[in-house]
């Protein structure tokens, strides 16, 4: 077992975390990582109504009477969904751990802590974690450069940002970004994060729901198969590489503004990716972490694995480098 300030606070058996995932978080995975001992989270907005989400919340507690959260993920937007309705649902609902994204929790916070829900804000700098530590929220997520999905505009990579949030925050740190191994887990917890959260690792295990083809690139793929979209508009996102993500950079290096690309971005073609495995139908995220992925096990193997191994390395390969 690995204890650690966030297996205490958050009532988690394993420090391990399935961090929120368009179109992926849903209750067979959570439920799933919550009975491997993990902490997994519901996306709320792959839910199309807070009813629907309302709805996904009991499927998710019919599959396992362990802890589980809900990830709320706030981007800017021009048709906002009606997020104080999502989270009116999550709170009703009873869930005691929300993990934010995407912008600012401030206007929620007194709600959640009414209810009694412990925060988990992610972010991807210091000074935003050290902000979200400030308004009050349970630990940060940071999400390093090499993770899938929005790294920020910083570019910096977990070896620097993890050590630096460490030594600036007093509140649970999860390291995330680039991991999916034990080796990754223990250079987490050594960097001074109390806990690790996955994306990509998850994306490829047998419960998350998404066509076996996407899984099978995954481990086909190496570090080097990802690209940057939107930097030019400063809104950057890791996604794998394929012909749309290719075409998408192209368009922006040629000086194209979102309107050259947003047919190609849509949400509905990359949910076709997922849904139907046609791996070039659009832009699906996914890290650099794809370089350590070779398998596709269940939740309970890969956690189970990864913990055995971090108690192995830590016990023993790095025991030994020790002398007196
Ligand atoms: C397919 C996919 C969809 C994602 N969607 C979201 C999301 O809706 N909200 C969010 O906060 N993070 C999202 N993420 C980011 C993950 O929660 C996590 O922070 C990230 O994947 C960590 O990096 P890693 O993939 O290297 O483990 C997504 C990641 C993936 C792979």
């Amino acid at each position: 077992m690995l204890r650690t300030r966030f297996t205490e606070e958050f009532g988690i058996e394993h420090p391990i975390v399935q961090g929120g995932m368009m179109w992926v978080g849903r209750a067979e995975l959570v439920a799933a990582v919550a009975n491997a001992g993990g902490l997994g989270f519901i996306t709320a907005l792959t839910q199309p109504t807070p009813d629907e989400l309302r709805k996904e919340i009991e499927r998710t507690r019919e599959l396992t009477d362990k802890p589980f959260g809900v990830n709320v993920t706030i981007l800017p937007s021009i048709n906002p969904p009606p997020y104080a309705e999502y989270v009116q649902a999550i709170i009703e609902s009873g869930i005691k751990i929300v993990e934010t994204a995407g912008s600012n929790p401030e206007p929620f916070l007194p709600y959640y802590k009414e209810a009694g829900v412990k925060v988990l804000h992610k972010c991807t700098s210091v000074r935003h974690a050290l902000k979200a530590q400030k308004i009050g929220v349970d630990g940060v997520s940071i999400d390093g450069f090499e993770c899938a999905g929005h790294p920020g505009e910083d570019d910096i990579p977990g070896l620097i940002l993890i050590p630096a949030a460490a030594r600036a925050l007093d509140i649970p740190i999860i390291a995330s970004g680039g991991i999916a191994d034990a080796r990754g887990l223990v250079a987490a917890l050594a960097l001074g994060a109390d806990g690790v959260n996955m994306g990509t690792r998850f994306l490829c295990t047998q419960e998350s729901g998404i066509a076996h083809k996407v899984k099978e690139q995954i481990v086909a793929n190496s570090e080097l198969d990802t690209q940057l979209i939107f930097r030019t508009m400063r809104n950057t996102a890791r996604v794998a590489d394929n012909e749309v993500s290719r075409k998408v950079v192209e368009i922006e290096k040629a000086g194209g503004k979102f309107e050259d690309v947003r047919e190609l971005v849509a949400g509905a073609r990359g949910r076709r990716v997922f849904e139907e495995g046609d791996l070039d139908a659009g832009i699906w995220s996914a890290g650099l972490a794809q370089g350590l992925i070779h398998d596709i096990p269940t939740c309970a193997e890969l956690i189970s694995r990864m913990v055995g191994e971090a108690e192995e390395i830590i016990q023993q390969r790095l025991a030994e480098f020790v002398v007196a």
